[in-house]
């Protein structure tokens, strides 16, 4: 059974149509490549799995149950993170309290509770060996790279126990070994079953670790396949209309 199901999703902003009855089915332990040109619509429709839109139309149906999310926690209490390019992290603070933001772990009685780093730093430390990063959990923010801060974002969501991971253009702006790393994570998340969303503009990544390929054209889905049968060429034709739908 499909982990997220979409059925007929359309978004419309005013006159603007974003989304026009778009249908998507995503199993676990599955990675769909989402791609589409700008304005396709691409944003608009993680942004609703998430919880930051209603549909005008369609309905979405997690784990088998039909849902209404209103609001992002909505979302989230249904097991879905979505990781934006911008990440939302603090520069001032460690890995580990980036991780725990929001969910601090603490020790002590009533008045008398405090931060437990040491908890903190262990767990963290841990989810980043899942992840198979090389984080260090004491380390500030600051002072880290783009794949590194992902894996912060990405830890975060592990915590969440999310099913399902959105993420809009996580290697839009990183350095080639940095993109490599995020691929990576990705892999990782594929093999601890969690079903994976990925909205990317780059052709090279998407190949490199989609089981699966959807492109949007100006709100309308043109075409779902699998990464293996389908090519580059024949996605970008998709993307800009030359191939009109398969
Ligand atoms: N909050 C909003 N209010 C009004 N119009 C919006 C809003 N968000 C998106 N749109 C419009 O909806 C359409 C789809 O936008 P969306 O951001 O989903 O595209 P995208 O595929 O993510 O593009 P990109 O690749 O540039 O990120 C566009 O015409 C955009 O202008
Ligand atoms: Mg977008």
């Amino acid at each position: 059974m499909a982990i997220l199901s979409l059925s007929g999703i359309s978004k419309n902003f005013g006159a603007i149509q974003a989304l026009d009855g778009v249908s998507l089915e995503l199993n676990s332990g599955e990675v769909l490549g989402l791609m589409g040109d700008n304005g396709a619509g691409k944003s608009t429709l993680v942004k609703i799995i998430a919880g930051n839109f209603k549909p005008t139309r369609g309905t979405i149906t997690i784990d088998g149950q039909e849902v209404e999310l209103h609001r992002p926690v909505d979302a989230r209490n249904q097991g879905v993170e979505i990781v934006y390019q911008d990440l939302a992290l603090c520069d001032n603070l460690s890995a580990a309290v980036n991780v725990f933001l929001g969910r601090e772990l603490t020790k002590g009685v009533g008045p008398f509770k405090v931060m437990d780093y040491a908890a903190m730093n262990a767990r963290a430390g841990e989810l980043f060996r899942d992840l198979r990063s090389e984080t260090r959990p004491r380390d500030m923010v600051r002072a880290m790279s783009g794949g590194q801060r992902q894996a912060v974002a990405i830890a975060r969501t592990r915590l969440a126990q999310a099913k399902i991971l959105l993420m809009d253009e996580p290697t839009a702006a990183i350095s080639v070994r940095q993109v490599a790393e995020v691929l990576n994570l990705i892999r990782e998340l594929k093999r601890q079953n969690l079903a994976v969303i990925l909205i990317s503009h780059r052709m090279p990544d998407v190949f490199a670790v989609a089981d699966r390929i959807a492109v949007l054209r100006r709100g309308r889905k043109v075409a779902d396949r699998p990464t293996a049968s389908t090519s580059p060429e024949e996605i970008t034709g998709l993307i800009t209309g030359a191939i009109e739908s398969l």
